[in-house]
């Protein structure tokens, strides 16, 4: 036995002499494929890998791979490794959304990490929602834990110019609506958005949390970034099997390293990069299952005056690959500890150093990508807070308002200031996409489109389609954009100057249960104010009629999970949290 092993916490399975019978148990059927007593009873740490890889997730699927070297180092440093699968979650083959399963496979993995002969575990993560499920189960049952992202797609590339996930398909789709290209080019352009194995190449969901994981210290520098099919990514796949066998020696756990600074970190890197803004949902949750009180007011405080350096779409014009070639997160953490504008540079990391330390010497090394501090792509490029009689909280990311949209809807160019348009209400995506093009709505550039019942509890999970497009004459006319606001949520891939995740939704009667189309909205971005234009008795009314006729309606449960996720889930500004869940803290 080595020096520490009465301390792991799998000798309670494997060795403890006061249970021969249990211990028995617990030993023989492991014992089938191959792994001796003596291993199992030698006190090396049981490192489990959780899996999120399979022929159902192809985003993550090169993990089966990459797996086989994380193997190869927790062997090479002294530990043993099992490896187990973890509820599938693939973020375009889910129906009805991939976001019903994060919380579904958090609860799955909670379960393994609490309940089986486990020291420490490899959180195998890329595909959107796979990230925060991992890190929220991590956090639960706070045993090491280092995350290996699985590494974004090689670039895309259609007739020699990039094509990024999800963006490409946002612009190709108002090509097709116009006839400027037909479907099997529309279809050619999706393919070649997605050249290899790996995650989305553009800063969606995925890149974000992916690089929002090693910005909170539970990646190993680096490995955010490296495309799925590069060398270096088995090559760091092998690293991360020996750190966390070192990180069970040294009993470092999640909660020493994701402490409130290292969120604040993260919350300035998803600034820096053009990040997502389902972050915000999944820090908060994440955040949550540590005890820490995470905010939509901190996003807009840590985060809002942090300019954007990263030139990926969908901010900007480049992807993944080159990314990672102008130095990945490594590069931006260069930039902002060398501008002082890294708030906790001695945030801990699973390097078992701090942050600051774990990241000197890191450079850019291309400009064009990854800009300087001093002189960034666009200012402020965070997210604002808004609030009012819509909704208690929604948020905007502001660096994506195109100039166009600014100078049409802002009324003073040069600032970002208030909007008014008349609301074109919409009852769900299915609503939207059977009436958007209906004459009777008179929809023109002086509307704002309204969708709701698209939130945890309305459309389980929440949908990501509050970026909606305008009807087709309007495209034609060249309006490609028009403002949306909406309690659903929005994909990271795509670039719409949307207001989403408004909490609480129309279906926990937020105000946007009571706007009828019609209605007048006024935004104020510097107020953070977001109200329909109508007297408070009148609204007091419709809420009262609304209530009376049995609340607003939401679809009926298609599945047992839906109905108990529907039954105790917290809206999005609560990081959409089973609320029974967050209790459980180690
Ligand atoms: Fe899986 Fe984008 S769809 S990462
Ligand atoms: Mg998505």
């Amino acid at each position: 036995m080595t020096e520490n092993s009465t301390k792991l916490r799998s000798q309670q399975w494997f060795d403890n002499p006061e249970n021969p019978g249990m211990t028995a148990l617990y030993i023989e059927r492991y014992l089938n494929f191959g792994i001796t007593r003596e291993e199992l009873q030698s006190g090396k740490p049981i490192i489990g890998i959780a899996q999120t890889g399979s022929d159902l997730s192809p985003c993550n699927r090169h993990h089966i791979e990459l797996a086989k070297r994380t193997r190869d180092g927790i062997i090479a440093a002294g530990g043993i490794c099992f490896e187990f699968p973890v509820h599938p979650i693939q973020e375009t083959g889910r129906r009805p959304t991939a976001a019903l399963d994060r919380n579904l496979a958090y609860l799955g993995l909670v379960e393994v990490l609490h309940g089986y002969p486990l020291d420490g575990v490899v959180l195998t993560i890329g595909c959107d929602k796979t990230t925060p499920a991992l890190l929220m189960a991590a956090a639960t049952v706070d045993i090491p834990a280092i995350a290996l992202s699985v590494g974004p797609m090689l670039n895309g590339w259609h007739k020699g110019k990039r094509a990024g996930s999800g963006t490409v398909i946002w612009d190709a789709r108002q090509e097709l609506a116009t006839g400027a290209i037909d479907y099997p080019e529309f279809m050619d352009i999706a393919a070649a958005s997605a050249p290899s194995v790996g995650y989305c190449n553009t800063m969606g969901t995925a890149s974000t949390m992916n690089s929002l994981a090693e910005a909170l210290g539970m990646q190993l520098p680096g490995g955010a970034t490296i495309p799925a099919p590069y060398r270096e990514r088995g090559q760091i796949s092998y690293e991360t099997g020996k750190r966390i066998v070192a990180m069970v020696n040294e009993d470092l756990k999640p909660s020493d390293i994701m402490t409130r600074e290292s969120f604040e970190n993260a919350i300035v890197v998803n600034s820096a990069i053009g990040g997502s803004t389902n972050a915000p949902i999944h820090l908060i949750a994440v955040a949550a299952h540590l005890g820490i009180d995470l905010t939509n007011a901190d996003w807009q405080k840590h985060g809002h005056s942090t300019p954007l350096l990263c030139n990926v779409q969908p901010a900007g014009e480049y992807l993944g690959e080159d990314f990672h070639r102008a130095g990945g997160i490594p590069g931006v953490f260069a930039e902002l500890i060398g501008a002082g504008a890294l708030p906790h540079p001695n945030a801990r990391c699973v390097t078992g150093t701090s942050m600051g330390e774990a990241y000197a010497g890191a450079s850019v090394s291309n400009a064009d990508v990854i800009y300087p501090y001093a002189a960034p792509l666009k200012p402020a490029a965070g997210f604002v807070e808004l609030t009012g009689n819509l909704f208690d909280s929604a948020i905007m990311k502001t660096s994506v308002i195109s100039e166009h949209f600014r100078s049409r809807y802002l009324s003073n160019p040069d600032d970002m200031n208030a909007f008014e348009g008349r609301a074109i209400v919409f009852d769900g995506p299915e609503d939207y996409h059977a009436r958007l093009d209906d004459p009777s709505l008179n929809i023109d550039d002086s509307c704002i489109l309204v969708m709701r019942g698209a939130g945890p509890i309305g459309h389980p999970g929440g949908a990501e389609v509050v970026n909606m497009q305008p009807p087709t004459e309007l495209i034609r006319q060249g309006i490609s954009e028009l403002p949306c606001i909406g309690d659903g949520r929005q994909s990271g891939t795509s670039g719409s100057p949307s207001i989403l995740n408004a909490s609480p939704e129309a279906a926990a009667m937020g105000g946007l249960a009571l706007v009828i189309t019609g209605d007048i909205i006024r935004v104020d971005l510097n107020k953070g104010s977001a109200d329909i234009l109508i007297s408070d008795e009148e609204l007091a009314k419709r809420r009262a009629d609304l209530e009376a006729a049995g609340g607003y309606p939401y679809p009926a449960h298609q599945t047992p999970w839906q109905e108990i996720q529907r039954g105790m889930i917290e809206q999005f500004d609560k990081g959409m949290v089973l609320k029974p869940a967050v209790k459980y803290q180690k």
